[in-house]
């Protein structure tokens, strides 16, 4: 039994085997009907409990198409509506669903919430994003950017704006799949020091470049995300935009990346503020594929966890 916290917690050759099943499972699923079983059947007789937080409209879809494909069922709770949001412990809450479900995906604010589900579950949890990272969304882009450009493995990505959750993940994730890293955005919003220390010390390069313009050189990927996360203050909004703007992501900036660059963003996007419409709907946009591998890359995710 795995559990699925983290990128740079979970071994880089079983990552690679979790991205190479996805795409397996991917191709296998062609010209199917989106609502059609897949022909294997591993979750058959297995429950999934897809708990929630904070919103979602990705991971809350494709986790459920996901465990329903492969047979399995799901209840989808609501934080707010468990006896959790109610003062029950995470640690009783983790103890009595396993005694329901063979599966936990949670979607929740604080990592501490996350790994003390984890600890006291006897059932794998997966985590769906916390304040601190996010990294299904991180095996989907992965997968997503293997698809269209071969392996990521000493290739440049480079993230222009807010150092989040999203962005963490993907600094864990050039450490394990060995591609270099370049940060840019303001001093104030930098990407946290240990997921910077855990990928050079994999060997890989990981930079901070104040000046997008310069960062964006050489790159294969350019990646952004929302400039106010859920877990932000509302009232940090207009600062956020006031010292983020500098950092949208616009056709004079991926002008400068390499010729073919891809663009990603993990969506939900706020168009015209991190990044332009023309980039998002531009040719060399992947965000819907990125999308729709979150069900391929879970799908692998979830088997790896349950051993099936
Ligand atoms: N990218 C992502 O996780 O989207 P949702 O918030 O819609 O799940
Ligand atoms: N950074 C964003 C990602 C949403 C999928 C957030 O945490 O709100």
């Amino acid at each position: 039994m795995n559990s699925f916290l983290d990128i740079h917690t979970t071994d880089k050759a079983e990552l690679r085997g979790m991205i190479d099943n996805a795409r397996r499972m991917k191709d296998a699923r062609n010209g199917l009907p989106k609502g059609a079983p897949d022909a294997e059947q591993p979750l058959k007789n297995r429950m999934v409990a897809l708990i929630f937080e904070k919103p979602s409209t990705r991971t809350r879809v494709s986790f459920d198409l996901g465990v329903r494909q492969m047979g399995g069922q799901t209840m989808v709770l609501s934080g707010k509506e468990m006896q959790l949001g109610h003062g029950e412990t995470i640690a009783d809450t983790a103890r009595v669903l396993s005694r329901y479900v063979d599966l936990i995906m949670i979607r929740t604010f604080e990592e501490a919430t996350l790994l003390e589900m984890a600890e006291h579950a006897s059932v794998p949890v997966i985590n769906g994003l916390t304040n601190r990272t996010h990294p299904c969304q991180i095996m989907a882009d992965v997968m997503t950017f293997e698809e269209h450009r071969g392996p990521i493995a000493g290739r440049k990505v480079v993230w222009s704006g807010d150092g989040n959750n999203v962005c963490c993940s993907m600094i864990h994730a050039a450490g394990q799949f060995g591609y270099d890293f370049v940060f840019t955005g303001p001093p104030t919003l930098d990407p946290e020091r240990e997921a910077v220390d855990f990928a050079r010390a994999q060997g890989v390069q990981v930079a901070i470049e104040r000046d997008p313009a310069k960062a964006v050189e050489g790159a294969d990927l350019v990646v952004t995300d929302t400039w106010v996360s859920m877990h932000d203050p509302q009232s940090a909004r207009e600062r956020r935009h006031n010292q983020l703007r500098p950092y949208q992501v616009n056709e004079a900036l991926m002008g400068l990346a390499k010729p073919g660059a891809l663009f990603m963003h993990c969506l939900p996007a706020h168009r015209d503020d991190e990044v332009t419409s023309a980039v998002m709907d531009g040719p060399n946009s992947v965000i819907f594929d990125e999308a729709e591998n979150r069900l391929h890359a879970q799908k692998a995710v979830m088997r790896w966890c349950l051993g099936v």
